[in-house]
């Protein structure tokens, strides 16, 4: 867990490195730090400041983690799902300066004094963020592990990528989160309820 809480805590953005997820820390420098079973030791590890969902957050990270791990299992925010851990399926989408991203991509090294923002992180309070509750209303969802990354890119979208997207431009900008279930109808139709939402807010 993270030595430092504050309070709260386009699957195309491939940020600086991310295909490297996997092949890259191959330097000699950093596997001579290594422990025979492959953890890092003490001085292999980095120290990244990451504001995730409001809160700021000191953390002694892996190189070689990826964003997504880093945000499961040091942060403990288990919004953004892990399904192919390779950048087909869009689960482990958040937004990172409010731009989506796929975190299985990226390393979290990278985004020292970033803010990530996952699902947890959009609703203020009680109330739902005009996403989440046009995912409920339209019923946008049936296993449910891909929605969380459903709905950042949803967001990304209607609030910084495209707002006011037309219905026939939702497929393609979608395109990058698969559902294994099919809820694809009900997806569009939540995101087109949701822009309605939020240009009235506007
Ligand atoms: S888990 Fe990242 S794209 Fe599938
Ligand atoms: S809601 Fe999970 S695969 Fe569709």
């Amino acid at each position: 867990m993270p030595d430092e809480v504050s309070p709260h805590p386009s699957r195309r953005v491939v940020v600086g490195g991310g295909l490297a997820v996997g092949a890259a820390v191959a330097a000699g420098s950093y596997l001579s730090a290594t422990s025979a079973e492959g953890a890092p030791a003490a001085e292999a590890m980095r120290q990244v400041s990451l504001t995730v969902n409001g809160g700021r957050l000191k953390l002694a990270v892996d190189p070689r983690a990826s964003l997504l791990d880093t945000l499961r299992d040091e942060v403990g925010v288990t919004g953004p799902k892990k399904g192919c851990n390779q950048g087909a399926c869009g689960a482990c989408t958040v937004l990172l300066d409010g731009q989506r991203v796929l975190s299985c991509l990226t390393f979290a090294v990278l985004h020292d004094g970033q803010e990530v923002t996952t699902v947890e992180g959009i609703g203020d309070g009680d109330r739902l963020h005009p996403v989440q509750q046009a995912f409920m209303d339209h019923d946008a969802f049936q296993c449910g592990f891909c929605t969380s990354g459903q709905i950042m890119s949803a967001v990304a979208l209607l609030e910084s990528e495209e707002p006011g997207i037309t219905e026939d431009r939702i497929p393609e900008a979608m395109s990058g989160n698969l559902c294994r279930c099919a809820a694809y109808c009900n997806i569009r139709d939540a995101i087109t309820s949701a822009s309605a939402t939020m240009a009235k807010g506007r």
